[in-house]
């Protein structure tokens, strides 16, 4: 087992309400899964009405839990499930149950749970843009609010399954889902940390309309940001132009050249104790940026490149990161490159993979490589999803730095 579930243990109870919503929940149920969470799906009544607990049941891998007199439980499930679970997620939530847990009922297996547990309590509404602003629903998501273990994942604006337009669209399901993940990661080493991660490539333009780049995706800097969220830290994320919805909890800037980030790095007084600077930086820009579309009708166009500043370089002599780690995407000699890059840019450490292989790296969801210490020690990173890289590389240098689980 890889990635967050191979050191903690993530326990989830999922609550299910009557809310036509209900069916993204099948999304987030395949999302958990896929980071080994342990799901104890528990469904109201009503909510059975909507989906059957079979498509849950199979979904979870789980028993679905939804009458409290269930006599097989011995009757006492309302108290068995709230013990142990690291999160209660209700997703969807209707306007009826975020009521009654407000107004502290209790006549249902799932707001029993709620009443009996003393873990954190997420919920992500969903409804009809009259029943949000209804102000009594609105009191009572202002009531539950302000109780520390229990927080909202508000809903969003847009067309409503009624036909209604406004707010009350369930939240989008990655945002739930990360947002669950940084309760579920309860050991949090990251805590009271400051990071700073770059993603992506960078454009240089030489006219309006063409620049000169590289193939990075931005799939492993964005999953290296996500997971430090997970793990507590507060997360900046600088990034060039990508196709990915930024990580819930991460904040997110973004920049098209080399130039961008160097200011975007260097020109804030901001301190970090991390910085992960996995961004593909172009090393060249163009001499010359034309103001105007240059037109076809020269045979030979003669253009001349000047090399960027190197930000890690400059990253370094800053002195505003107290742990520097590069990134190096290498074609041959990967080790001996990377060790020499270390010395030359006064970093602490570099992850290095090779871009010969097509299975791994650029674009990739996959990745695999090295991480190789200034004092010459190297750990190897198998083959791995780069979300599991990410938590790989996070735990590793958490350890060297003997930043401890909290
Ligand atoms: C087709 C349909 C869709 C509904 N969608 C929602 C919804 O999105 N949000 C909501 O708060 N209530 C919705 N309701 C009303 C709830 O199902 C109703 O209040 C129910 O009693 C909720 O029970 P529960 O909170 O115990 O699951 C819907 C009802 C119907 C018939």
């Amino acid at each position: 087992m890889f990635g967050v579930a191979e050191i903690m243990e993530m326990r989830l109870v999922l609550g299910l309400t009557g809310s036509i919503a209900i069916y993204k929940a099948c999304e987030l149920l395949r999302l958990f899964k896929k980071e080994n969470v342990q799901i104890i799906p528990v469904m109201t009544p009503d909510s059975k009405r909507f989906i059957s607990p079979l498509l849950v049941e199979s979904l979870s891998q789980n028993k679905v839990y939804s009458d409290m007199f269930d006599e097989s439980g011995g009757g006492f499930y309302h108290i068995m499930l709230s013990r142990g679970a690291d999160l209660i997620l209700i997703a969807p939530a209707t306007a009826n149950t975020i009521a009654k847990i407000a107004a502290g009922l209790a006549d249902n297996l799932l707001t029993s749970i709620v009443l009996a547990s003393d873990c954190p309590v997420l919920i992500a509404p969903a409804m009809n843009v009259k029943m949000l602003e209804n102000l009594i629903t609105q009191r009572n998501i202002k009531r539950l609010s302000e109780m520390e273990r229990i927080s909202f994942v508000m809903p969003e604006s847009g067309e409503l399954a009624c036909g209604d337009t406004g707010q009350g669209r369930l939240a989008d399901i990655d945002d739930i889902f990360d947002a669950s993940m940084f309760y579920l990661c309860k050991e949090k080493f990251l805590r009271g940390k400051r990071v700073l991660v770059t993603a992506g490539p960078t454009r240089e333009f030489m006219d309006p309309v063409r620049f000169l780049s590289n193939p990075s995706s931005g799939k492993m800097g964005y999953e290296l940001a996500r997971v430090a969220y997970w793990l507590g830290a507060d997360v900046r994320l600088v990034s060039g132009p990508t196709n990915i919805k930024p990580p819930y909890g991460v904040r997110v800037e973004n920049i098209i050249s080399a130039d961008d980030m160097k200011k975007a790095m260097l020109d804030s007084r901001e301190e970090y104790d991390l910085l992960l600077m996995s961004a593909a930086i172009s090393d060249w820009m163009f001499e010359k940026r034309s103001d105007q579309k240059i037109k076809r009708g020269c045979e030979k166009l003669q253009v001349d490149l000047r090399e960027n500043p190197d930000i890690l370089s400059l990253a370094s002599k800053s002195g505003r990161f107290k742990y520097i780690v590069g990134f190096a995407a290498e074609s041959e000699n990967v080790v001996e490159n990377a060790i020499s890059k270390i010395g030359k840019k006064g970093i602490d450490a570099i992850v290095v993979n090779d871009i010969s292989r097509s299975d791994i790296g650029f674009g990739n969801d996959y990745n695999e490589g090295k991480i190789i210490f200034s004092d010459g020690s190297i750990q190897n990173i198998d083959k791995m999803r780069k979300r599991d890289m990410a938590f790989r590389i996070l735990s590793e240098l958490a350890k060297r730095l003997g930043w401890k689980k909290i």
